[in-house]
């Protein structure tokens, strides 16, 4: 058998609009608290994007700044993968949207995956294996989400939580442009949980309808509690399978990045694969939940704060729509 390639994220970028919502302000709009939220979600402030910026818009920031990281152009791309629940509209994929945004070769491939919070390491997967079998040199990958547009202003119970926000990554083959290789990912689905967080309209099954709209199911709905257990259950059941299959524990691992959905969750997998908190990268108090965004986001906050050194080993562990979950093992190289 041939001998596997090394693949590499050679750049990293992440965006957030400029628009900050409160808890304060959220007390205002439905019947909450400020510290009902921070007990409940850690969450104290999030992003949400202007009106006419959708989630193309966010993840042409993003990509900007992963290829200029990279020390890469729009023309460097060969392929253009983007992670979203929310896409532009449901056909075309949101991927041709920032293809043309980002003005990158009309050439490129471009597709989009929809695997809830979970996209940014089933991202990472499908370009290794693009990058394996050398249909291309360098994959732009993204993780985007305009949560707002899919919000139910009215309904305190997810409203508090959800956020927009884009990430991006550059992966490469090429080693000599490395910041972190990439050693392994472990992707999986539970569909039994499919609708425990879903958008019931505008598929399919609930195609667009007055009633549809008058029963507000262009929402997201989520079941919390349910969500809340599998995602302890599936997200420390991703990283034990990292460890497993790579022969680590904890002790060897310099950082933790998991999906940023509820900081009483994150510290639940913390203790569950026994790490303590200095480890871990949590940016939820200021981003809320960005959805397939929110690793790429923390990822690059602890990046810029330089927090990694070289041979850090960082696992990011995600869970989502799906119900989805996945983790990977990078080595930081700088
Ligand atoms: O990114 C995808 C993955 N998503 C997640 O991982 C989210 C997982 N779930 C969660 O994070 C939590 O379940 C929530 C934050 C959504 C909810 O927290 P909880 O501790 O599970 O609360 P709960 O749903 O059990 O509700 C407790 C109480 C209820 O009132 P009663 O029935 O006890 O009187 C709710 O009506 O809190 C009430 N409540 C609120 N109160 C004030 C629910 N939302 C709010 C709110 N403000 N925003």
């Amino acid at each position: 058998m041939a001998e596997r390639k090394c693949i590499y994220v050679r750049g990293i970028g992440s965006y957030l609009p400029d628009k900050i919502l409160t808890n304060s302000d959220l007390e205002k709009m439905v019947d909450t608290s400020d510290e009902w939220i921070v007990t409940r979600t850690g969450i104290r402030e999030r992003h949400i994007a202007a009106e006419g910026q959708v989630t193309s818009d966010l993840a042409v920031e993003a990509a900007k700044k992963a290829l200029a990281d990279a020390d890469l152009g729009p023309e460097d791309v060969d392929i253009i993968l983007v992670a979203t629940v929310v896409p532009d509209m449901p056909f075309p994929s949101t991927a041709c949207f920032v293809q043309q945004k980002l003005g990158v070769k009309s050439n490129c491939p471009c597709a989009s995956v929809e695997v809830g919070c979970s996209g940014m390491i089933y991202l990472m997967e499908l370009a290794a294996g693009l990058l394996e079998r050398g249909t291309c040199r360098r994959v732009l990958a993204i993780a985007a989400d305009k949560l707002s547009a899919v919000t139910d202003w009215t309904d305190r119970s997810t409203c508090v939580l959800l956020a927009d926000g884009a990430a991006a990554l550059v992966l490469t083959a090429e080693e000599s442009h490395g910041r972190a290789e990439l050693l392994d990912t472990f992707l999986a689905a539970d569909g039994s949980g499919a609708e425990f967080l879903c958008m019931p309209g505008g598929g399919g099954r609930c195609p667009a309808t007055e009633r549809s709209v008058a029963e507000r199911q262009h929402f997201l709905k989520m079941n919390g509690r349910e969500v809340f257990k599998r995602a302890l259950r599936d997200m420390g059941g991703a990283v034990e399978q990292i460890f497993r299959r790579n022969a680590i524990g904890g002790e060897d691992v310099a950082y933790f990045i998991p999906h940023q959905a509820n900081q009483r969750i994150i510290e639940a997998i913390a203790e569950r694969i026994c790490v303590p908190m200095e480890k871990v990268i949590s940016t939820i108090a200021r981003t809320g939940n960005t959805s397939s965004a929110s690793i790429g986001i923390a990822w690059d906050s602890a990046c810029r704060e330089g927090r990694f050194k070289a041979g850090d080993l960082i696992v990011p562990v995600s869970f989502g729509a799906g119900l989805t979950s996945a983790a990977a093992l990078l080595r930081w190289i700088g």
